[in-house]
């Protein structure tokens, strides 16, 4: 695997997930393992694209756990619908808030996150994880964002249906 991320030095996000997504993709390849894969990806995106916070929660009978992440310490445990997290797994869509305070139910898990992306990843036909992402900025993602993280997590749902765990 590769000793080194290689970080786009660009200003457009767009460019940043096209150096970013090959990366990720190599990195999960050639490991069998989901928490050093999703640790590795946690890594890369915090790295790649400078996120505020960015990690993931697993299902675990009916609550999302805390799973690997970069950033500030956070909620360990989230009930099934609620916060943006929990909404993302009961609706089993991304959902993208350009204003956590304008998210009825939103968790701030720190003071310092303004708005978040979460997008689930799916093992069979059930959630088994989602991914959260959090800026220090308001309205701080945008399609770019959607369109490069949902790439994210079709390499993270090819890893869940071959992986063994
Ligand atoms: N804000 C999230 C909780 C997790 S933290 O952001 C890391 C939510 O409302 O689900």
């Amino acid at each position: 695997m590769a000793e080194e991320l290689f970080v786009s030095t660009s200003t457009n996000k767009k460019e940043r997930y096209e150096v970013l997504l090959p990366q990720i993709k190599a990195l999960v390849e050639g490991e069998s393992d989901l928490i050093a894969n999703l640790a590795n990806i946690a890594g890369a995106l915090k790295q790649g694209m400078g996120f505020f916070w960015v990690g993931f929660y697993l299902v675990k009978d009916r609550q999302l756990v805390l799973g690997p992440f970069q950033g500030p310490i956070a909620c360990t445990r989230i009930d099934f619908g609620k916060g943006v997290c929990g909404a993302a797994w009961k609706e089993e869509k991304t959902i993208l808030v350009p204003d956590v305070e304008k998210f009825p139910g939103h968790i701030a898990c720190s003071s310092a996150a303004k708005s978040e992306i979460v997008l689930p990843a799916f093992k069979g036909d059930k959630v088994a994880l989602v991914l959260d992402i959090d800026s220090d900025l308001i309205n701080d993602f945008d399609e770019s964002d959607r369109q490069g993280l949902e790439r994210v997590i079709k390499i993270i749902e090819t890893a869940l249906s071959t992986n063994l765990q």
